[in-house]
């Protein structure tokens, strides 16, 4: 039985697509029902329309707090039934009310061979401590800041400081293992 489960994405939302498009293939066994966003005009936003999947897109700044918007992101994963969700480049904080609902089934991907270089500058950080290899990790979410249990990480090495090559294997290194890892949590 397929299982529905949702994405959340800040920014162009390359692992929204390489989610949503090995679902479609029948390569994982799910739905992609909703996309959430926390910037309207970001890439994945347009990108969930592409792919017919429902989006919920919202300026935290129009919500008194972050308990308020992520009270409306509770009740729309409840209404669509999510059982899994997948953090995809969403640059925030998951606060207490997100993880009293789903605490245990929000998992993230991060560019970097955690616990090495947390935060959102982790190329940044790897660059500028000059390692030679590089590397992304899937990771259950909790309440510290990217340190929930490890579920997988893939290295590369490279030696060289072009961000814009470190940025593009690491994305090419994320896409299969992101849906790996789903693909394991969904049928273990
Ligand atoms: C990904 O490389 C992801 O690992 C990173 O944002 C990028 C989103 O790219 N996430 C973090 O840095 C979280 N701290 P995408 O929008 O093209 O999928």
């Amino acid at each position: 039985m397929k299982r529905r489960i949702a994405v959340f994405a800040s920014g162009t939302g390359t692992n929204f697509e390489a989610i949503a498009t090995a679902a479609e293939r029948g390569e994982l066994p799910a739905e992609v029902v909703l996309v959430v966003s926390d910037r309207p005009s970001a890439e994945v936003v347009a990108r969930a329309a592409r792919h017919g999947i429902p989006c919920f897109a919202f300026t935290p700044k129009a919500y008194a707090s972050k308990a308020d918007y992520e009270r409306e992101i509770v009740a729309r994963l409840d209404a669509a039934e999510v059982c899994l969700v997948c953090l995809a480049g969403y640059m925030r904080l998951v606060g207490e009310t997100l993880l009293d609902a789903y605490g245990g089934r929000i998992i993230n991907i991060h560019p970097s061979l955690l616990p090495a270089f947390r935060g959102a500058h982790a190329v940044e950080q790897a660059i500028e401590a000059g390692v030679k290899v590089f590397g992304v990790t899937v990771h259950e979410v909790d309440r510290s800041l990217d340190g929930g249990r490890i579920l997988a990480q893939r290295a590369f090495e490279y030696d060289g400081s072009d961000r814009a090559e470190i940025e593009r294997r690491i994305h090419a290194t994320e896409y299969p293992l992101y849906v790996e890892t789903i693909r394991r949590l969904l049928t273990e």
